[in-house]
């Protein structure tokens, strides 16, 4: 992975989280020259900007914003763009998981901030990157879907429907702006077991470990090496893929 991404400008949301922050060092392992963490939480952001300049000399803007506000986003990425001179790669990854229910429990508030901060909060952040990706020569946007968005993940509706919907925006983004020079993947995670999990029932993990064929949970570093590989110009001719890393879990479900 040693110097994939020389030279390049990313932006990485939900960069103070644990795949976020793991994403984030990777790049900087990676070679980028500069690196916006972008986060809600923008101590937790400063964490994993503190991580990076142990080892590496990149530029770090910390972004405290809040993704499902579209014109702060807007604004936010303008600046990026302009202190960076360009952003080349986007990483749209901050997401929420709503307390475990079937449907029927399902709290209309958790509905609304799953779909706000999972679906439109992606939207808002791949749109302005878009906006300026446009017109400067390209660049390469990875989202974060989930496993939960294909498979039969019961007990979380909103988010398996808000990740599903990532799946799909990525593939028509993928399509609307080839002729851009703007590719769109999708990493689809298996479960890594972060604070997502602290909201379940007693028990319940030991149910989803035993859906990973591969024996294991997976860990965000590994899972980091998808997004660098499809930051990097290695997949030139890639876009509209959906790059499932899930110890084996899709294939049983
Ligand atoms: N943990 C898993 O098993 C798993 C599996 C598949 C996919 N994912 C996805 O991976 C991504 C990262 O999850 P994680 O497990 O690292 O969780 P995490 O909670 O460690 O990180 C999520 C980050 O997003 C930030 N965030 C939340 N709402 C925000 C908002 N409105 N604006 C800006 N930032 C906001 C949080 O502050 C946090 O730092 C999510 O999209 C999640 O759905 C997780």
């Amino acid at each position: 992975m040693t110097n994939t991404l020389t030279g390049k400008r990313a932006v990485v949301t939900g960069a103070g989280g644990a795949l976020g922050s793991a994403i984030a060092l990777s790049f900087a392992e990676a070679g980028v020259a500069s690196i916006a963490l972008v986060d809600l939480d923008s101590n937790a952001a400063n964490v994993t900007a503190a991580s990076i300049k142990e080892s590496s000399d990149a530029s770090i803007e910390v972004v405290a914003l809040d993704v499902t506000d579209h014109d702060a986003t807007a604004k936010s990425y303008q600046g990026i763009a302009e202190t960076f001179g360009g952003i080349d790669i986007s990483v749209n990854n901050a997401g929420v998981v709503a307390p475990s229910a079937r449907i029927h429990n399902t709290h209309p508030d958790d509905l609304r901030r799953v779909l706000e901060v999972n679906f439109t909060g992606i939207f808002n952040t791949m749109k302005a990157s878009i906006v300026a990706m446009r017109g400067a020569g390209g660049g390469s946007i990875v989202n974060t879907g989930s496993v939960a968005g294909f498979t039969n993940w019961t007990h979380n509706s909103p988010y398996g429907a808000s990740k599903a919907a990532v799946i799909q925006l990525s593939k028509i983004a993928a399509a609307e702006y080839a002729k851009d020079k703007i590719r769109v993947n999708c990493v689809s995670p298996g479960t890594f077991v972060t604070s997502f999990h602290d909201k379940m029932p007693e028990g319940a993990l030991d149910g989803v470990l035993a859906r990973h064929p591969l024996g294991r949970f997976g860990v965000p570093d590994e899972i980091a090496s998808a997004y660098v590989y499809l930051a990097s110009d290695q997949t030139d001719w890639i876009t509209g893929t959906n790059l499932v890393f899930d110890g084996g879990m899709s294939v049983g479900s």
